[in-house]
């Protein structure tokens, strides 16, 4: 009666089942030679020998194999097996169970292996630290303090944790600022789950955080840690890592993952894993400083708008005007559908130079002369300057620097024609025109929109982009309602919320 199975992991009529009595072994390979003979091109003519000795103990020995024995994922030249274990042979895979007879009464007293048997290690030496690994590592760190977008950061990391692991289900977790709440910013498989219950035990997560220290289980049905976390266990967790991502003032979430089946992490590459977290905790705070740096400049770019409008009276409300008219040409050509937030930002900032734009001739009531004029038309520069430093802002500079220019090249301040001005630009010199000349000035009235209409058509081709006087045209009712209906702020108001 056989004791000992060897059971494969996907049958297979080349694959047979291994069965071993105490005292016995058994060759396995591909050639006839093997008592044991799975016809797969992975393995050698001879591959290995499983025994079982007297006492119950199993091992398995690489007979000089091309393609290795790998037991829980780790290859061994020599090793003793347990019951669980999973062994491989090149490609096949095998798992370690009792043979079917062995539970009778009559051989109840046969000692079955035992849990407490020490693996040897390979003979040759303790594994080697994967030089991929660490190159992947080293690189990953460089690159990842380059990142400014946290969800881009967030997606590179667990890939590289992943191709580090190899776990079969990975998450990143951050600690929500406003709640406190532990939520899943990424996963692995990809978008696989959405709360942190739904794949791993909070105790174990909670746990890494509050202790500050990598908490690590190679095999959860032997971890104590775990006679609680019937979840884990039910999931057919094998084997957890999550690694506390430590911020400057704490914890700021953890990295998870786990194997599920029957392998288990080696415990070298629990290191790196911790290794790594170090530097993602790093490179993810810094990200998300960014992220809620840039959230707050979202909000003061609207005051700003707000302010610049409110130093001249004639003129408040110009910026989210220009903006929504702006938004309206940029949807109806159909071609800027991920560019509406840098073109929302342009639109709120256009003006912003005229901060460094004296009162004298900024309110001068009446028309200006050439100097003046000069000194006015510097906004576009002085807003440009202003602006150039903020990365999240840099797709939005050509139409703060390029709004009037002109299509025929007689504009301001780099004489720019034709479609070497910026697409954004000629979209907004429309809008900012057609809101210029339907908004009053201290020496005139408003234009009437159809007058204000007419003259926009009227300079196609000269001041404006013909393309772009034909967007007008077919968005001309929009225009005037967004200018004077009675609900035309909620309807701006709505075109300028901030696109994620
Ligand atoms: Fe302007």
């Amino acid at each position: 009666m056989a004791m000992l199975r060897l059971t494969p992991l996907v049958p297979g009529s080349n694959v047979p089942t291994i069965e071993l009595n105490p005292g016995s072994a058994q060759t396995v390979g591909r050639g006839q030679r093997a008592d044991v003979i799975v016809n797969d091109a992975s393995l050698s003519r001879l591959h290995a020998r499983v025994a079982v000795d007297q006492d119950g103990q199993v091992s398995v020995d690489d007979l000089g194999s091309t393609n290795g024995v790998f037991v829980n994922g780790t290859e061994q030249l020599s090793a003793y097996l347990m019951l669980g274990d999973s062994v491989r042979f090149g490609r096949v895979e095998y798992l370690v169970s009792q043979g079917g007879e062995s539970e009778s009464a009559a051989e109840a007293d046969v000692p079955v292996v035992s849990h407490t048997v020490m693996r040897r290690m390979a003979l040759s030496e303790a594994p080697k630290v994967d030089g991929l690994v660490l190159q992947a590592l080293l690189a990953t760190s460089r690159e990842m303090m380059a990142f400014d977008d946290l969800p881009v950061l967030l997606e590179r990391v667990l890939d590289r944790l992943s191709s580090i692991l190899k776990p079969d289900r990975a998450a990143i977790l951050l600690v929500d600022p406003d709640t406190g709440a532990i939520v899943p910013r990424a996963v692995r498989p990809s978008g696989a789950y959405s709360s942190v219950s739904e794949f791993a035990s909070s105790t174990v997560v909670r746990q890494a955080m509050e202790s500050q220290d990598a908490f690590i289980v190679h095999d959860v049905r032997s971890d104590s840690r775990f006679q609680e976390a019937a979840s884990v266990l039910l999931a057919g967790v094998r084997s957890v890592i999550c690694v506390p991502l430590l911020g400057r003032h704490g914890p700021i979430g953890a990295l998870y993952a786990d194997k599920v089946g029957l392998e288990q992490f080696a415990p070298d590459l629990a290191e790196y894993a911790s290794a790594f977290a170090g530097h993602a905790a790093a490179a993810l705070e810094t990200a998300q400083l960014y992220d809620d740096r840039e959230r707050h400049f979202r909000a003061t770019l609207q005051a700003f708008a707000k302010a610049i409008d409110a130093r001249d009276s004639y003129t408040a409300g110009h910026s989210e005007r220009v903006t929504a008219y702006t938004l309206v040409l940029a949807r109806q050509s159909g071609q800027y559908a991920t560019e509406f937030e840098t073109i929302r930002r342009a639109g709120l900032l256009h003006d912003i130079g005229k901060v460094g734009v004296p009162d004298a001739v900024l309110l001068k009531p009446g028309r200006l002369d050439v100097e003046e004029r000069k000194v006015i038309e510097a906004h576009v520069t002085i807003g440009y300057d202003m602006l150039v430093s903020l990365p999240f802002l840099g797709a939005s500079l050509p139409a703060v620097r390029g709004h009037h220019e002109r299509w025929d090249g007689k504009g301001y301040p780099d004489c720019l024609a034709g479609t070497d001005i910026h697409p954004h630009a000629r979209l907004m010199a429309v809008a900012d025109s057609y809101d210029a000349m339907t908004s009053a000035r201290p020496y005139r009235d408003a234009m009437p929109a159809e007058e204000a209409a007419r003259r926009v058509r009227a300079d196609s081709g000269a001041q404006f982009d013909p393309s772009v006087v034909a967007l007008f045209d077919a968005v001309e009712e929009e225009f005037a309602a967004l200018h004077q209906s009675p609900d035309a702020p909620a309807v701006r108001a709505e075109l300028l919320r901030p696109v994620d």
